[in-house]
């Protein structure tokens, strides 16, 4: 199965995660896009079959930079190919920031909501206020979505 990894990050802890996450997908059988400043045409061309976001969130609740473009594209688009494909998101954020706390991660829901796509696993909320390895912590999430994604 092909599963694209969307991912936006400001100082590299989200890309760290999506890095790591590759990493158990591919070592468990998954053709695996990530590329940071994909746009489009590179997931269409990849004709992905899951969607795994990783995100954290920047300014107040917002997505970073390296991953407007794409956002954008694919909310003016919404590719209807993809509709009923399997999704989920990891959202890095820190709770202190109070209610926009993940709001990127949730901006990624909402989008992947209006792509028709399957929330196979509820979003991961990954606080950098608690924790200081969010790749390990994302580990056994992902190790539950490789086993959602295999069923
Ligand atoms: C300027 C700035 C604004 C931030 N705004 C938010 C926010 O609104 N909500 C939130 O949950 N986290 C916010 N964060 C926390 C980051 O999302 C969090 O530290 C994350 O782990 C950073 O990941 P990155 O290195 O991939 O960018 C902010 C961090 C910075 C530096």
């Amino acid at each position: 199965m092909k599963v694209a990894i969307l991912s936006g990050s400001v100082y590299g802890t989200a890309e760290e995660v999506a890095r790591n996450a590759r990493q158990l997908l591919t070592d468990a059988g998954f053709e695996v896009l990530l590329n940071p400043r994909a746009r489009l045409a590179d997931i269409q061309a990849f004709a992905p079959e899951a969607f795994l976001a990783v995100t954290s969130t920047t300014g107040m609740g917002e997505l970073p930079d390296n991953l407007m473009p794409l956002y954008c594209e694919i909310r003016d688009l919404l590719p209807a190919a993809w509709r009923g494909l399997p999704g989920a998101v990891i959202a890095l954020g820190d709770e202190s920031y109070g209610d926009t706390f993940c709001g990127g991660g949730e901006q990624i829901r909402e989008l992947f909501a209006e792509l028709g796509l399957r929330e196979v696993q509820p979003m991961l909320r990954l606080d950098s206020s608690v924790t200081v390895t969010p790749e390990e912590d994302a580990e056994p999430w992902l190790q539950d979505l490789i086993k959602a994604l295999t069923q």
